[in-house]
């Protein structure tokens, strides 16, 4: 899907400089960032072959994540053969990590699922969104997902305001981020049954050390 969204859509009379930037954002450790990244300089490479008269430009990747992620790892993991030039960029890209009009192709998998932070509504104890019992919204009263879905509605805003600043005219934006068809209950989505086996072993947790607790 990369390799054709990029042919089918990549200007690269508006990308044409002598760099190509590729940012991954929320890349974590590989490989999977690497392989990403090997089908997106595949698909840019091919797109200039296309074109006979444009010189293939060197390739700049940044790999971005939080500043806890484990970058000397994904350093000792880069791949040897690479045909680009890999840095770090720590901090969270709810916020702006580039400089304006910086990037070609953003990509980001399996991360912005994640939200900046807990919602508000659930700080609040004497409330029924405060979520008690569980750590996350599946199987929750309604108030609870829309907490969560308050939440993201925001952090998508700002991740999109911070990278409509950043992409360079004519870049693109590949996303995959999983989630579960329009109608379909909370407790539906796919992983919701992991949650709640990690929410039970939480709660056992608790009760054991308020058990121990108890005189
Ligand atoms: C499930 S991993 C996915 C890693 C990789 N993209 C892949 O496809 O295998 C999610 C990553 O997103 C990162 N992440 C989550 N929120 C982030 C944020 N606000 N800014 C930067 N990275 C973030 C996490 O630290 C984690 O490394």
């Amino acid at each position: 899907m990369l390799l054709r969204g990029i042919i089918e859509n990549l200007d690269i009379e508006q990308a044409s400089s002598s760099v190509f930037t590729i940012a991954d954002l929320g890349c974590s450790t590989g490989p999977n960032t690497f392989i990403a990244v090997e089908n997106i300089v595949e698909g840019v490479t091919q797109k200039y072959k296309t074109k006979s008269n444009s010189n293939l430009p060197e390739f700049q990747v940044y790999f971005n994540d939080h500043t806890s992620n484990d970058f000397n790892t994904l350093f000792a993991n880069f791949p040897s053969n690479r045909g680009y030039f890999g840095a770090g960029v720590p901090g969270s890209f709810h916020g702006r990590l580039f400089p304006k009009s910086s990037l070609n192709f953003v990509h980001s998998a399996s991360a912005l699922q994640w939200l900046s932070r807990a919602p508000q509504e659930l700080s609040d104890l004497n409330s029924c969104v405060c979520n008690r019992g569980r750590i996350h919204y599946a199987n929750a009263p309604n108030e609870v997902g829309e907490a969560y879905s308050n939440q993201y509605a925001m952090d998508m805003e700002s991740f999109l305001a911070a990278r409509a600043e950043e992409i360079a005219p004519g870049g693109l934006m590949a996303m995959i981020i999983p989630g579960r068809p329009d109608g379909t209950l909370p407790s539906q989505f796919s992983l919701s049954h992991l949650f709640c086996l990690i929410e039970y072993s939480l709660i056992d947790m608790v009760n054991e050390v308020c058990h121990h607790l108890t005189p």
